[in-house]
């Protein structure tokens, strides 16, 4: 039976939507590897129980705390501050454009070891992956060319790690156990599109916040330590995954809904982060609300693993536009930004004016 043909729910209130991601064991992740697992190989997102958590410790050494600060310094401001270079000379750009929908997706191939002229390569095919659902022939080959590009640069690593993502990853061992290829594919062909598309969207709502909500950019110019709490209301104000999908393993009830063995939970996180019982006034962007955990990187065994890595490319990436871009202001002459979408949230254009240097 197809997704289409089974019974679905949407679960979007707070309390509720935390109850089923915390419990895999009857909401499972299996429903991910129906579709998009055939092209990106195994699949963390897909997995259950055991297999899941062995291979989350596996992968994620990988993404330990002074590798973020490694790529903080080496990797993430260098990529900001090129990006940057381009337009703070110009006085006007669309940020969507030239720095938001470039900076994450560069921000990966670096940690991967992808270098930054094969970057559009490497997205491209990851988009071919992505889409593979619907053009089988097409996914399935991005996926082997994908593979094929990196098989050198993991045999390298292999041969002599050098102290890297990569090297970590390839060399990873818990209690005997390794990285299978087909596990260390399906990460990598993974990262783009969990790490680049999100993040990408992410930036492009904090950026919409600053310049529509009134007083706040002038505040966040004149106390950079605003930006913590901006990045939080805005992960919660405009969640860029809107929801995350879990199947059924069983008979079951949920806030008193009955729901059958096989069923479709389409469980909105974005929804959860408007629950008026937990958010008073919750459409509204309010950077003074007391802080609260949202759940826009989900909870539960399958919480976002690298959540840190996108808080950070957000406080480095919009500190970056701040020092750099003087004046930042919407371009009066073109149409504000609108935050669209459904399943991905995001402005798709930023066009502003700003003090040119
Ligand atoms: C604002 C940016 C991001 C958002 C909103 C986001 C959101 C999410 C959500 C909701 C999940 C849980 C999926 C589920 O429960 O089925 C998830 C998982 C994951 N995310 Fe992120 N993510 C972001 C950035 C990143 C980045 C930068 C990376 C890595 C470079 C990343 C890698 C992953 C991986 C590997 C998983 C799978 C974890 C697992 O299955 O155990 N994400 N993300």
């Amino acid at each position: 039976m197809g997704v289409a043909d089974r019974q679905s729910f949407l679960v979007t209130r707070w309390e509720d939507v935390e109850t089923v991601l915390r419990d895999g064991e009857t909401f499972s992740s299996s429903i991910n590897a129906e579709h998009i697992g055939q092209f990106m190989g195994e699949l963390m997102l897909a997995m259950d129980g055991k297999e899941h958590r062995a291979y989350r410790n596996l992968v994620a050494h990988a993404f330990r705390a002074s590798q973020l600060e490694h790529w903080d310094d080496e990797l993430v401001r260098p990529t900001i501050n090129r990006l940057l270079d381009d337009i703070a000379p110009l006085g006007r750009a669309d940020l969507v454009a030239a720095i938001t929908s470039q900076y994450p997706v560069q921000v990966i191939c670096g940690i991967v070891g992808v270098p930054v002229e094969d970057s559009a390569q490497f997205q491209r095919w990851a988009e071919e992956i992505n889409t593979g659902p619907l053009n089988p022939p097409q996914g399935m080959a991005a996926s082997q060319a994908m593979r094929d590009y990196l098989a050198p640069l993991v045999e390298a690593r292999r041969a002599s790690p050098t102290g890297d993502f990569l090297s970590d990853l390839v060399r990873a061992e818990i209690e005997g156990e390794v990285l299978t290829d087909g596990k260390l594919y399906g990460f990598l062909r993974l990262l783009l599109p969990a790490g680049a598309e999100t993040t990408f969207r992410a930036l492009g709502n904090a950026l919409t916040a600053m310049l529509t909500v009134p007083g706040l950019m002038d505040r966040v110019y004149a106390d950079r330590e605003l930006l913590a709490p901006l990045i939080e209301e805005t992960l919660r104000w405009e969640t860029s995954v809107t929801q995350v999908s879990r199947v059924a393993t069983r008979d079951t009830e949920l806030a008193g809904c009955p729901i059958p063995k096989g069923a479709v939970m389409n469980v909105l996180t974005g929804s959860a982060n408007h629950d008026e019982a937990r958010y008073p006034h919750s459409e509204e962007f309010d950077v003074d609300r007391p802080p609260q955990n949202h759940l826009t990187f989900g909870t539960g065994q399958h919480q976002c693993l690298g959540m840190h890595l996108a808080r950070m490319e957000m406080r480095v990436g919009l500190g970056a536009i701040l020092d750099r871009l003087p004046n930042l202001r919407l371009d009066p002459e073109m149409p504000p930004p609108v935050i669209e979408g459904l399943a991905f949230r995001g402005p798709n254009a930023l066009n502003v004016r700003f003090d040119p240097s």
